[in-house]
């Protein structure tokens, strides 16, 4: 399959997890792949791993400069960034009486200004080469309603689907869609974290939380990476054209449930 054959993508977050299964298999719809990371070793490690097409960038979403610097890079590199995925974030849980300034700055700083600023210096680079151009946010079911231990990411999510529906409304006048993915529950490093920070606020043994939410998806288990790339593929090829300001639930049901 070839769906996004020559096109270049910019994948934040993607050394690991989620980002890199997007980078695989837009690699193999025949994609370019700017490996974006923090993580820059990380980064190279991956970008290598998946071979011809991949290559590693340096970018901390949190910094301006970085930003700009990563986005010129890609840029020179491929020729150009017809596909933006915002997919870095970080992860927090706390109950409200204990949730403290510095890792709500954070995890803002990351999730919701890094999504926005970074799909700002994208849109001007799509704006000027006057190509158009699509934008994937990763939102999450944590952002479709408040959960009580999470009330920092689940709001940082909030407002990605809120960012989305004001991106999608500015930028389709220049050909770009913007629209979002909102995964479930996914297997993955993240969730090893997310289970850790349950066993200790909810003192439940390391593993547990993880099966009660695999157990009640509709669907009968926690989703993978790979589950997601479909929609991934489907919003940045031109099939999406005409889908604007949209946020996809793709979590085996577990919104409805
Ligand atoms: N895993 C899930 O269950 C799940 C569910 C819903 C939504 N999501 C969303 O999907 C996306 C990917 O999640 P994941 O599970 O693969 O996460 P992950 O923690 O495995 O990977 C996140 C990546 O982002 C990078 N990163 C962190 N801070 C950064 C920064 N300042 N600049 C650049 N890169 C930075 C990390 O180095 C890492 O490689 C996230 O937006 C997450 O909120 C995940």
């Amino acid at each position: 399959m070839s769906r996004l054959a020559g096109k270049k993508a910019l994948i934040t977050g993607s050394a690991r997890g989620i980002g890199k299964a997007f980078a695989q298999r837009y690699l193999a719809e025949g994609a370019q792949v700017a490996i974006a990371d923090i993580d820059f070793d990380a980064a190279k490690s991956t970008a290598t791993e998946l071979g011809t097409g991949a290559f590693a960038v340096q970018m901390d979403v949190t910094q301006q400069d970085s930003i700009d610097s990563a986005v010129n890079e890609a840029v020179n590199s491929m020729g150009a960034i017809d596909i933006l995925i915002n997919n870095a974030a970080l992860f927090t849980a706390a109950p409200i009486v204990d949730i403290n300034r510095s890792d709500y700055e954070d995890v803002f700083a990351v999730n919701f200004a890094g999504s926005l600023f970074t799909l700002q210096a994208v849109a001007r680079h799509m704006i000027e080469r006057g190509r158009g151009g699509k934008i994937i946010n990763m939102a999450s079911q944590a952002g479709r309603r408040g959960e009580a231990l999470v009330a920092v990411y689940c709001a940082t999510k909030a407002a990605i689907i809120s960012l989305t529906q004001s991106a999608g409304m500015n930028l389709i006048e220049h050909g770009i869609n913007v629209n979002a993915i909102s995964p479930g529950v996914v297997e993955g490093e993240h969730w090893e974290g997310v289970d850790a920070y349950f066993a200790k606020l909810e003192n439940l043994q390391p593993g547990e939380k993880k099966k009660q939410v695999g157990d009640g998806v509709p669907f009968g288990r926690m989703g993978t990476a790979q589950d997601l790339t479909g929609m991934a593929v489907y919003l940045a090829s031109s099939e999406s054209d005409y889908v604007v300001a949209q946020t996809f639930n793709v979590d085996g049901g577990q919104w409805m449930s």
